[in-house]
C-alpha cells in the first residue's frame, strides 16, 4: 500500500496527487514553503490530509529555524503558521492541525520563559523550569516535539478513519452499489480513509459491496483517485460521469451514498467537494441515505451554520482546461466553487470516531465533540 505522506529526515514525503493515476511518484518537500505549496496546488489534498500537511510543514519550519533565542522562535513559529494558513480555506482540518501544533509550541515556550517544565529539558514534568537549560537547550526540545506532535497527528488520523470505518459498516447495505463523490480515502487522509475506510471496513466485515465513483469535475477526484485506490485495494469500483448520478439513483441501482467533509457546521450542513450538494438532493428525492463521515476534527463547533463556511474559489481555468489543454472556447468566463454547503435536512446520519450522529445535530454532534 502507498503512503500518502510521511515524516522523514529529509522533509515532509508525499504521494504526488496530481501525477496520479498515470505515475505513482513522491516528492519531498524540504521546507515549509514547499508544503504550503503542495497544499496549494493540490499534489496534496482532502481534508484530513491536508491537516497532517500542516502540522508537518509546521513541525518543518521550525526544525529549519536558525532562531536563537525564544521570541525569535516564537516569531518564525507565526511566519510558517501565517503561510501555512493563507493554502486553503475551507477544510477546517487545516487550521485545527496549526492551533494544535500551536498550542504544543506555547507550551512549550511559556515552560521556557520559566512555567513548569517537560521532562526532556531535565526536571521531572510540572517541576520548575531547569536552570540549567540553555536557551539552545529550549530551542531543541521545541523542536522535537513539534515533530512528535505532527507524527502523532499522522497516527492518530489513520485510528480515527478505523474507528469511523467501525461504527460507518454498520450502515452500508448487505450488497449493492454505494456512489461515493470526490475522494475521501486514503489519498484524502493519513491513511485508510473517511468515507472509504467505511466502505473498506465494509467490505472487510463481508459485505457485497461495489463503488459507483461519480468522476467529480472539474479536478477528476474521482477518476483519478478514488478510482485508482478501490482499483488497487480489489474493491469492485465502476467509474461514472457527474450528471449520470440521478440515472443511476432512479433506476434503483444505488443503495446508499457516502462522502467525506471539508468542514461541518454545529446544525450539522455538510461543506464538502462541489457537486455533493446536487447529490445529497437526488438522494433525498430517490429515499436513498446520504451519509457523511467525518473526524471530529472536521466539526467546526464555533460556525452555527453551513452559510458561515468559507468556500474556497479556484482558478477558472481549472474549468477552462484540462492538464493545460483547453476543453472551451478561449477567455470564455467560468467559475471554480471548489466546494458547496449541504443542508443537514438532506444528511441521514453523520459518522465519527466517536459514534453516529442523527437530527438534531445541533445536539447530537455537540454530545459528540465534548
Ligand atoms: O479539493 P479537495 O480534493 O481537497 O477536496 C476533497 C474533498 O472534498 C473530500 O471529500 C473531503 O476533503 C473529505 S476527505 C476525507
Amino acid at each position: 500500500m502507498f503512503k500518502t505522506i510521511e515524516w522523514t529526515d529529509d522533509g515532509v514525503r508525499m504521494i504526488d496527487q496530481l501525477k496520479l493515476p498515470t505515475q505513482e511518484v513522491y516528492v519531498t518537500c524540504r521546507t515549509y514553503e514547499e508544503v504550503a505549496e503542495a497544499i496549494r496546488s493540490m499534489l496534496i489534498r482532502g481534508a484530513p490530509a491536508i491537516g497532517v500537511a500542516a502540522a508537518m510543514g509546521v513541525a518543518l519550519g521550525v526544525k529549519n529555524s536558525g532562531a536563537r533565542t525564544i521570541p525569535e522562535l516564537r516569531a518564525d513559529f507565526d511566519k510558517i503558521a501565517d503561510t501555512i494558513s493563507q493554502t486553503r480555506p475551507t477544510a477546517v482540518n487545516l487550521f485545527w492541525a496549526v492551533k494544535r501544533m500551536r498550542e504544543v509550541c506555547e507550551g512549550l515556550l511559556t515552560v521556557a520563559r520559566g512555567g513548569t517544565c517537560p521532562d526532556d529539558i531535565g526536571s521531572p514534568p510540572g517541576a520548575p523550569m531547569n536552570r540549567g537549560a540553555t536557551e539552545a537547550e529550549k530551542i531543541a526540545v521545541a523542536k522535537a516535539r513539534l515533530i512528535e506532535e505532527a507524527q502523532r497527528i499522522l497516527a492518530e488520523d489513520i485510528a480515527i478513519n478505523e474507528a469511523m470505518g467501525r461504527h460507518g459498516a454498520t450502515l452500508m447495505p448487505d450488497s449493492g452499489t454505494v456512489l461515493t463523490h470526490c475522494n475521501a480515502g486514503a489519498l484524502a487522509t493519513g491513511g485508510y480513509g473517511t468515507a472509504l475506510g467505511v466502505i473498506r471496513a465494509a467490505v472487510s466485515a463481508g459485505k457485497k459491496i461495489d463503488v459507483f465513483a461519480d468522476e467529480t469535475r472539474p479536478f477528476l477526484q474521482g477518476a483519478r483517485l478514488t478510482a485508482w485506490e478501490l482499483a488497487k485495494d480489489g474493491i469492485p469500483v465502476t467509474l461514472i460521469t457527474d450528471n449520470m448520478a440521478g440515472h443511476f439513483m432512479k433506476l434503483g441501482q444505488i443503495k446508499a451514498v457516502i462522502v467525506g467533509a471539508d468542514r461541518i457546521a454545529a446544525n450539522g450542513d455538510v461543506a464538502n467537494k462541489i457537486g455533493t450538494y446536487s447529490i445529497a438532493v437526488l438522494a433525498k428525492e430517490n429515499q436513498i441515505p446520504f451519509y457523511v463521515a467525518a473526524p471530529l476534527s472536521t466539526i467546526d463547533m464555533s460556525l452555527t451554520s453551513g452559510e458561515q463556511i468559507p468556500i474556497e474559489e479556484r482558478s477558472p481555468a481549472e474549468v477552462t482546461h484540462w492538464a493545460g489543454v483547453p476543453t472551451a472556447p478561449e477567455n470564455i468566463a467560468a467559475r471554480h466553487p471548489a466546494f458547496d454547503v449541504t443542508p443537514h435536512r438532506y444528511v441521514t446520519a453523520i459518522i465519527t470516531e466517536r459514534g453516529i450522529a442523527r437530527e438534531p445535530y445541533t445536539e447530537s454532534l455537540k454530545a459528540l465533540s465534548a
